[in-house]
């Protein structure tokens, strides 16, 4: 499989957003859009994660939905099952719910909250054994870049979990690409530079597991409408996690929409 033949995935990570009546009506709107013009669901996966809090709601209110759109946890707790672990959600309690899906090692939880590579693997590992699947984010500093470390600081993040990814486990593993300069700068990769580096992530994934090839590689990253059809060209770039323009239902789909059309 090439990269281009894999269906890409476009999914809204909404961070600490919106308020209740807010995020209601973006799913309203988002729901709206889908049915006026649907996008369908073998040209591009669609995901949201909303706030721990709402993930119930959001996936109730997305069940009458024209088309499936899946509902994302934004991290689970490194404990695993249940028990005396205050504020903590664990893989059993998300999938109890019916929460399928998980992001684990986003910047903001490495940089802000701690989350070390031993931590990440408990997630990782608690997830997968629960079965769900999880977009896996890496990325490096704009230090790293100006340094020559870009691809190295990467790799190696890939490197960290094959530690604990059994080798059947592959298939509910979805990368994404997560440049931190990136992150709500308004500064994109360029279409060159990411898919230089979505490159380097398949070829790397591919020496670790025969699943490397058809493992999905997102990016992220100021993500918006005006850039999601050049990034979409890009054949190792399998979709986008987006932040900011996920908040507006109408860049969200339009940037569905590239990725659908262009794949
Ligand atoms: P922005 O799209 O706001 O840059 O955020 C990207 C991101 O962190 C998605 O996980």
């Amino acid at each position: 499989m090439s990269g281009s033949a894999i269906t890409p995935w476009v999914v809204g990570n909404w961070k600490m957003n919106p308020m209740r009546a807010d995020a209601k009506q973006l799913v309203q709107e988002l729901k709206q859009l889908l049915q006026n013009q649907n996008i369908e669901e073998s040209k591009c996966h669609i995901g949201v994660a909303p706030v721990a809090l709402a993930l119930e709601t959001v996936q109730t209110q997305f069940s009458d939905c024209s088309r499936a759109v899946s509902i994302f946890a934004q991290d689970l707790s490194r404990v695993a099952g249940t028990g005396a672990y205050t504020g903590e959600i664990s893989a059993e309690l998300l999938k109890d719910s019916k929460i399928e899906y998980v992001l684990i090692g986003h910047s903001e939880r490495r940089e802000i909250f701690g989350d070390s590579p031993a931590v990440i693997n408990e997630k990782i590992k608690n997830a997968l054994n629960a079965g769900l699947t999880v977009i896996y984010c890496v990325g490096e500093s704009l230090a790293q870049r100006e340094n020559g470390q870009a691809e190295h600081t990467v790799l190696q993040q890939i490197c960290d979990i094959a530690a604990v990814v059994q080798s059947e486990q592959w298939s509910n593993i979805i990368m994404a690409y997560e440049p931190i300069w990136a992150i709500g700068t308004g500064k994109t990769a360029s279409p060159e530079d990411a898919q230089a580096m979505h490159a380097k992530i398949r070829e790397g994934l591919s020496q670790i597991t025969p699943a490397g090839k058809g493992i999905a590689i997102l990016y992220g990253g100021s993500v918006k409408p005006e850039n999601a059809v050049e990034l979409a060209a890009c054949p190792d770039i399998n979709g986008a996690l987006v932040g900011g323009a996920s908040l507006n239902a109408e860049a969200f789909y339009q940037i569905a929409q590239a990725f659908a059309n262009t794949k």
